[in-house]
Protein backbone atom coordinates (compact mmCIF):
# COMPACT_ATOMS: atom_id res chain seq x y z
CA UNK A 1 0.00 0.00 0.00
CA UNK A 2 1.53 3.61 -0.96
CA UNK A 3 -1.32 5.77 -0.33
CA UNK A 4 -4.63 5.55 1.69
CA UNK A 5 -6.75 7.45 -0.60
CA UNK A 6 -10.26 5.90 -0.23
CA UNK A 7 -11.72 2.47 2.18
CA UNK A 8 -12.93 0.58 -1.49
CA UNK A 9 -8.87 0.02 -2.21
CA UNK A 10 -8.46 -2.12 0.81
CA UNK A 11 -8.93 -5.91 0.51
CA UNK A 12 -10.27 -7.43 3.90
CA UNK A 13 -6.88 -9.22 4.98
CA UNK A 14 -4.90 -5.53 4.50
CA UNK A 15 -8.23 -4.14 6.72
CA UNK A 16 -7.52 -6.54 9.00
CA UNK A 17 -3.88 -6.15 8.90
CA UNK A 18 -4.12 -2.57 9.70
CA UNK A 19 -6.48 -3.20 12.69
CA UNK A 20 -4.54 -5.46 13.59
CA UNK A 21 -1.57 -3.00 13.78
CA UNK A 22 -3.50 -0.15 15.58
CA UNK A 23 -4.12 -3.22 18.54
CA UNK A 24 -0.19 -3.18 18.45
CA UNK A 25 -0.12 0.94 19.02
CA UNK A 26 -2.85 0.44 21.64
CA UNK A 27 -0.89 -1.82 23.78
CA UNK A 28 2.27 0.63 23.34
CA UNK A 29 0.03 3.24 24.53
CA UNK A 30 -0.26 1.07 27.89
CA UNK A 31 3.69 0.78 28.88
CA UNK A 32 5.64 3.80 30.54
CA UNK A 33 7.35 4.01 27.18
CA UNK A 34 4.98 5.23 25.32
CA UNK A 35 7.13 6.74 21.85
CA UNK A 36 8.27 4.29 19.38
CA UNK A 37 11.19 4.81 17.12
CA UNK A 38 9.55 3.76 13.65
CA UNK A 39 9.06 7.24 11.64
CA UNK A 40 12.97 8.86 13.16
CA UNK A 41 14.08 10.88 10.98
CA UNK A 42 11.16 10.96 8.58
CA UNK A 43 8.66 13.95 7.77
CA UNK A 44 4.85 14.00 7.97
CA UNK A 45 3.12 16.88 7.24
CA UNK A 46 -0.82 17.76 7.94
CA UNK A 47 -2.08 19.81 5.05
CA UNK A 48 -5.24 21.18 6.08
CA UNK A 49 -7.52 22.84 3.76
CA UNK A 50 -10.57 22.66 5.51
CA UNK A 51 -10.84 22.86 9.31
CA UNK A 52 -10.64 20.01 12.19
CA UNK A 53 -9.98 19.21 15.83
CA UNK A 54 -9.90 15.98 15.79
CA UNK A 55 -8.17 14.67 12.72
CA UNK A 56 -5.35 17.30 12.88
CA UNK A 57 -4.50 16.18 16.22
CA UNK A 58 -4.08 12.91 16.26
CA UNK A 59 -2.47 12.21 13.01
CA UNK A 60 -0.32 14.73 14.86
CA UNK A 61 -0.19 12.50 17.91
CA UNK A 62 0.15 9.61 16.02
CA UNK A 63 3.30 10.99 13.58
CA UNK A 64 5.16 12.17 17.05
CA UNK A 65 4.24 8.61 18.76
CA UNK A 66 6.34 7.12 15.47
CA UNK A 67 8.93 9.50 16.46
CA UNK A 68 8.38 12.01 12.82
CA UNK A 69 8.93 15.26 12.62
CA UNK A 70 5.47 16.81 12.10
CA UNK A 71 4.95 20.02 9.81
CA UNK A 72 1.18 21.56 9.96
CA UNK A 73 -0.17 23.51 7.35
CA UNK A 74 -3.19 25.31 7.87
CA UNK A 75 -4.60 26.88 4.73
CA UNK A 76 -5.85 29.63 6.81
CA UNK A 77 -3.01 32.65 6.93
CA UNK A 78 -1.13 30.72 4.08
CA UNK A 79 -0.39 31.95 0.85
CA UNK A 80 -3.39 30.18 -0.42
CA UNK A 81 -5.25 32.87 0.08
CA UNK A 82 -2.94 34.68 -1.99
CA UNK A 83 -3.87 32.18 -5.06
CA UNK A 84 -1.54 29.74 -4.49
CA UNK A 85 -2.21 26.14 -6.45
CA UNK A 86 -3.16 22.80 -4.26
CA UNK A 87 0.13 21.64 -6.70
CA UNK A 88 2.90 24.39 -5.76
CA UNK A 89 1.38 24.00 -2.03
CA UNK A 90 2.55 20.49 -2.33
CA UNK A 91 5.39 20.88 -3.85
CA UNK A 92 6.58 23.32 -1.58
CA UNK A 93 6.10 20.90 1.10
CA UNK A 94 7.64 18.18 -0.39
CA UNK A 95 10.54 20.04 -0.93
CA UNK A 96 10.70 20.66 2.77
CA UNK A 97 11.43 16.87 3.04
CA UNK A 98 7.73 15.35 3.69
CA UNK A 99 8.04 11.71 3.91
CA UNK A 100 3.65 11.77 3.92
CA UNK A 101 1.58 14.47 3.51
CA UNK A 102 -2.15 13.56 5.18
CA UNK A 103 -4.43 15.98 3.15
CA UNK A 104 -8.04 17.44 4.26
CA UNK A 105 -9.84 19.14 1.17
CA UNK A 106 -13.34 20.62 0.59
CA UNK A 107 -12.64 19.23 -3.15
CA UNK A 108 -13.60 15.32 -3.45
CA UNK A 109 -11.02 13.88 -5.47
CA UNK A 110 -8.23 16.15 -3.93
CA UNK A 111 -6.53 13.05 -2.55
CA UNK A 112 -6.68 11.46 -5.40
CA UNK A 113 -4.79 13.94 -7.54
CA UNK A 114 -2.06 14.63 -5.01
CA UNK A 115 -1.37 10.59 -5.14
CA UNK A 116 -1.85 10.17 -9.16
CA UNK A 117 -0.72 13.25 -10.74
CA UNK A 118 3.15 12.94 -10.95
CA UNK A 119 3.42 15.88 -8.56
CA UNK A 120 5.31 14.50 -5.46
CA UNK A 121 6.72 11.70 -4.31
CA UNK A 122 5.42 11.23 -1.00
CA UNK A 123 2.54 8.93 0.72
CA UNK A 124 -0.84 10.42 0.62
CA UNK A 125 -3.20 9.64 3.23
CA UNK A 126 -6.66 11.25 2.65
CA UNK A 127 -8.05 12.58 5.55
CA UNK A 128 -11.59 13.81 4.35
CA UNK A 129 -12.22 15.26 0.87
CA UNK A 130 -15.16 17.27 0.63
CA UNK A 131 -18.55 14.30 0.22
CA UNK A 132 -16.44 11.49 -0.81
CA UNK A 133 -13.73 9.80 1.63
CA UNK A 134 -12.63 9.32 4.96
CA UNK A 135 -10.88 6.50 5.43
CA UNK A 136 -9.06 6.50 8.38
CA UNK A 137 -12.34 7.62 10.47
CA UNK A 138 -14.07 4.32 8.72
CA UNK A 139 -10.96 2.60 10.33
CA UNK A 140 -11.03 3.42 13.71
CA UNK A 141 -15.08 3.64 13.70
CA UNK A 142 -14.25 -0.15 12.85
CA UNK A 143 -11.75 -0.80 14.83
CA UNK A 144 -13.54 0.44 18.10
CA UNK A 145 -16.66 -1.88 17.06
CA UNK A 146 -14.59 -4.78 16.72
CA UNK A 147 -12.65 -3.69 20.24
CA UNK A 148 -16.23 -3.59 22.07
CA UNK A 149 -17.52 -6.30 20.87
CA UNK A 150 -14.67 -8.75 20.68
CA UNK A 151 -12.35 -7.52 23.45
CA UNK A 152 -9.06 -9.01 24.05
CA UNK A 153 -10.42 -12.06 21.13
CA UNK A 154 -10.66 -8.97 18.53
CA UNK A 155 -7.00 -9.38 16.63
CA UNK A 156 -7.46 -11.27 13.03
CA UNK A 157 -11.42 -10.88 13.35
CA UNK A 158 -13.73 -9.21 10.83
CA UNK A 159 -17.05 -7.63 12.13
CA UNK A 160 -18.88 -10.87 10.43
CA UNK A 161 -22.67 -10.51 11.80
CA UNK A 162 -22.64 -7.23 13.17
CA UNK A 163 -25.92 -5.21 12.49
CA UNK A 164 -24.56 -1.13 11.91
CA UNK A 165 -27.18 1.09 11.55
CA UNK A 166 -25.85 4.82 10.18
CA UNK A 167 -27.93 7.62 10.26
CA UNK A 168 -28.69 11.00 8.59
CA UNK A 169 -27.02 13.39 6.61
CA UNK A 170 -25.52 10.45 4.46
CA UNK A 171 -25.83 12.93 0.89
CA UNK A 172 -22.89 14.95 1.84
CA UNK A 173 -20.85 12.10 4.29
CA UNK A 174 -17.84 11.29 3.64
CA UNK A 175 -17.57 9.16 7.00
CA UNK A 176 -20.46 7.38 5.54
CA UNK A 177 -19.29 6.21 2.58
CA UNK A 178 -16.18 5.19 3.48
CA UNK A 179 -17.89 3.16 6.50
CA UNK A 180 -20.02 1.55 3.94
CA UNK A 181 -17.12 -0.28 2.35
CA UNK A 182 -15.42 -0.82 4.72
CA UNK A 183 -18.01 -2.28 7.08
CA UNK A 184 -19.20 -3.95 4.09
CA UNK A 185 -15.76 -5.79 3.64
CA UNK A 186 -15.51 -6.68 6.74
CA UNK A 187 -18.46 -8.53 6.59
CA UNK A 188 -21.10 -6.67 8.64
CA UNK A 189 -24.75 -5.98 7.81
CA UNK A 190 -25.20 -2.04 6.87
CA UNK A 191 -28.26 -0.37 7.12
CA UNK A 192 -29.13 3.57 6.28
CA UNK A 193 -31.61 5.50 7.40
CA UNK A 194 -32.17 9.28 6.15
CA UNK A 195 -34.28 11.25 5.16
CA UNK A 196 -34.99 10.89 0.75
CA UNK A 197 -33.62 14.84 0.26
CA UNK A 198 -30.59 13.40 2.12
CA UNK A 199 -29.39 10.38 -0.05
CA UNK A 200 -27.42 10.07 -2.92
CA UNK A 201 -28.96 9.44 -6.12
CA UNK A 202 -26.50 6.43 -6.16
CA UNK A 203 -27.47 4.60 -2.78
CA UNK A 204 -29.11 1.85 -4.66
CA UNK A 205 -25.94 0.51 -5.98
CA UNK A 206 -24.55 0.59 -2.58
CA UNK A 207 -24.65 -2.80 -0.42
CA UNK A 208 -26.93 -1.44 1.84
CA UNK A 209 -30.63 -1.61 3.25
CA UNK A 210 -31.88 1.93 3.16
CA UNK A 211 -34.43 2.82 5.76
CA UNK A 212 -36.81 6.01 5.56
CA UNK A 213 -38.07 5.61 9.65
CA UNK A 214 -35.52 5.65 12.32
CA UNK A 215 -37.60 3.69 14.51
CA UNK A 216 -37.69 0.73 11.79
CA UNK A 217 -34.19 0.35 11.87
CA UNK A 218 -33.81 0.35 15.55
CA UNK A 219 -36.39 -2.07 16.27
CA UNK A 220 -33.47 -4.72 13.92
CA UNK A 221 -31.70 -4.72 17.12
CA UNK A 222 -28.39 -3.43 15.73
CA UNK A 223 -24.93 -3.88 17.23
CA UNK A 224 -23.89 -0.29 16.89
CA UNK A 225 -25.81 3.05 15.56
CA UNK A 226 -23.70 5.74 14.22
CA UNK A 227 -25.42 9.10 14.08
CA UNK A 228 -23.77 11.58 11.91
CA UNK A 229 -23.94 15.29 12.19
CA UNK A 230 -26.02 16.81 9.95
CA UNK A 231 -23.89 19.70 7.59
CA UNK A 232 -25.66 22.61 7.61
CA UNK A 233 -22.49 23.97 5.80
CA UNK A 234 -22.75 21.96 2.65
CA UNK A 235 -26.74 22.08 2.81
CA UNK A 236 -26.80 24.44 -0.56
CA UNK A 237 -28.87 21.97 -2.97
CA UNK A 238 -30.75 19.85 -0.26
CA UNK A 239 -34.01 20.25 1.45
CA UNK A 240 -33.74 19.82 4.86
CA UNK A 241 -36.14 19.14 7.34
CA UNK A 242 -36.75 22.03 10.09
CA UNK A 243 -34.36 21.29 12.95
CA UNK A 244 -37.55 20.14 15.27
CA UNK A 245 -38.59 18.01 12.64
CA UNK A 246 -35.36 15.79 12.04
CA UNK A 247 -34.58 15.94 15.50
CA UNK A 248 -38.37 14.18 15.99
CA UNK A 249 -37.67 12.12 12.97
CA UNK A 250 -33.97 11.04 12.78
CA UNK A 251 -32.56 12.36 15.88
CA UNK A 252 -31.45 9.65 18.60
CA UNK A 253 -33.02 11.49 21.35
CA UNK A 254 -33.54 10.48 25.18
CA UNK A 255 -36.71 8.07 24.02
CA UNK A 256 -35.42 6.06 21.42
CA UNK A 257 -32.06 6.32 23.14
CA UNK A 258 -33.61 4.37 26.22
CA UNK A 259 -35.45 1.33 23.79
CA UNK A 260 -31.98 0.47 22.69
CA UNK A 261 -30.37 -2.93 23.98
CA UNK A 262 -28.05 -2.35 26.86
CA UNK A 263 -25.48 -3.41 24.39
CA UNK A 264 -25.84 -1.37 21.21
CA UNK A 265 -22.91 1.14 20.75
CA UNK A 266 -23.80 4.89 20.46
CA UNK A 267 -21.82 6.44 17.79
CA UNK A 268 -20.64 9.56 16.48
CA UNK A 269 -17.63 11.00 14.58
CA UNK A 270 -17.87 13.77 15.54
CA UNK A 271 -18.08 17.07 15.96
CA UNK A 272 -21.87 16.36 17.22
CA UNK A 273 -25.28 18.82 17.06
CA UNK A 274 -26.43 17.95 20.49
CA UNK A 275 -29.97 18.06 20.75
CA UNK A 276 -30.22 17.80 16.66
CA UNK A 277 -28.98 14.74 15.74
CA UNK A 278 -28.46 12.93 19.22
CA UNK A 279 -29.47 13.85 22.72
CA UNK A 280 -27.22 14.18 25.39
CA UNK A 281 -28.22 11.63 27.05
CA UNK A 282 -27.22 9.02 24.60
CA UNK A 283 -23.62 11.18 23.68
CA UNK A 284 -22.75 10.33 27.29
CA UNK A 285 -24.09 7.11 28.32
CA UNK A 286 -21.94 4.69 28.55
CA UNK A 287 -22.88 2.82 25.76
CA UNK A 288 -21.59 5.75 23.84
CA UNK A 289 -18.23 5.10 22.16
CA UNK A 290 -17.45 8.57 21.36
CA UNK A 291 -14.56 9.25 23.34
CA UNK A 292 -13.30 5.60 22.55
CA UNK A 293 -13.35 6.34 18.92
CA UNK A 294 -10.94 9.84 19.49
CA UNK A 295 -8.49 7.76 21.57
CA UNK A 296 -9.19 4.99 19.13
CA UNK A 297 -8.35 7.49 15.85
CA UNK A 298 -4.87 8.07 17.41
CA UNK A 299 -4.29 4.33 17.10
CA UNK A 300 -5.38 4.28 13.73
CA UNK A 301 -3.52 6.68 12.41
CA UNK A 302 -0.18 5.22 13.70
CA UNK A 303 -0.84 2.15 12.22
CA UNK A 304 -1.59 3.70 8.80
CA UNK A 305 1.59 5.57 9.14
CA UNK A 306 3.93 2.99 10.55
CA UNK A 307 2.82 0.86 7.51
CA UNK A 308 3.03 3.76 4.63
CA UNK A 309 5.82 5.40 6.18
CA UNK A 310 8.07 3.08 7.47
CA UNK A 311 7.62 0.09 6.15
CA UNK A 312 6.07 -3.35 6.87
CA UNK A 313 9.14 -4.46 8.60
CA UNK A 314 10.23 -2.14 11.05
CA UNK A 315 9.77 -3.08 14.64
CA UNK A 316 7.21 -1.08 16.43
CA UNK A 317 6.62 -3.21 20.17
CA UNK A 318 9.89 -4.66 20.85
CA UNK A 319 10.80 -3.04 24.55
CA UNK A 320 14.12 -2.60 22.86
CA UNK A 321 13.17 -0.75 19.98
CA UNK A 322 11.51 2.24 22.72
CA UNK A 323 12.78 5.57 22.17
CA UNK A 324 13.87 7.27 25.33
N1 LIG B 1 -14.50 13.20 12.77
C1 LIG B 1 -13.77 14.22 12.24
O1 LIG B 1 -13.29 14.14 11.10
O2 LIG B 1 -13.65 15.29 13.06
P1 LIG B 1 -12.80 16.61 12.73
O3 LIG B 1 -13.54 17.34 11.63
O4 LIG B 1 -12.75 17.39 14.02
O5 LIG B 1 -11.45 16.19 12.26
Amino acid sequence: MRHLLSTRDLDRASAIRLLDVAEDMAETADRAVRTLPALRDKTVVNLFFEDSTRTRLSFEAAAKRLSANVITFSAKGSSVSKGESLKDTAQTLLAMGADAIVVRHHDSGAAHRLANAGWIDAAIINAGDGTHEHPTQALLDAFTMRQRRFGSEARGRGLDGLRIVIVGDILHSRVARSNVWLLHLLGAEVHLVAPRTLLPTGVATWPVTVHEHLDDALALEPDAVMMLRIQTERMRDAYFPNPREYGREWGLTHERFARLGPDTMVMHPGPMNRGLEISSSAADSSGSTVLAQVTNGVFIRMAVLYLLVAGADAAISAPGNAAS
